[in-house]
């Protein structure tokens, strides 16, 4: 594939990946403002827009590997964002002092080594078949295993906060 041709399969996919976080943040405003039609046509668009930043990342060479691979990349990720990418943003908020953000930065570093353990975890027991379920913050985004905690260790939010995912 041409430089030009990944070049821009990247930027399409980051402007869709984008486009569906957003539409999903703006489903649940308009459900709290009651809008529930309204809610259902942001979600339906921003799952439409996953389904082209998966296509994408198809076909952007060796971004998706083998599950084994993939493990590896997603905690070499984990541990950048928590070694070198927040650190960073931390300071930059700090030093901005914009004290919520930077607690909303430090708070994600620290579940993003979290993040890390599971996968590491799950690259161990690969072959293992051990079975689990997780539980996401929806605060904070810690993921739990097996059952949700009374509180989050990360961010304090109560059990309710926490989903479960299928
Ligand atoms: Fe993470
Ligand atoms: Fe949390």
């Amino acid at each position: 594939m041409s430089e030009l041709t990944e070049k821009n399969l990247a930027y399409a996919f980051a402007a869709e990946s984008k486009a569906a976080v957003r539409n999903e943040a703006f489903a649940r405003k308009a459900e709290a403002e009651g809008y529930i039609q309204i809610a259902r046509l942001f979600r339906a668009i921003s799952e439409a827009e996953s389904v082209h930043a998966r296509r994408y990342l198809q076909f952007m060479r060796g971004k998706i590997g083998s599950t084994e691979e993939n493990l590896e990349t997603a905690f070499n990720n984990e541990i950048n964002a928590n070694v070198n990418e927040y650190p960073k943003l931390i300071k930059d908020a700090t030093d901005e002092g914009k004290e919520s953000v930077a607690k909303a930065f430090s708070r994600s570093r620290d579940v993003e080594s979290g993040h890390a353990d599971l996968y590491k975890k799950a690259m161990n027991d690969m072959l293992a078949e051990r079975e689990t379920d997780y539980y996401v913050c929806q605060v904070c985004g810690f993921v739990a295993e097996d059952t949700p905690r009374d509180n989050c260790p990360v961010c304090g939010a109560v059990k309710g906060k926490f989903k479960k995912i299928a």
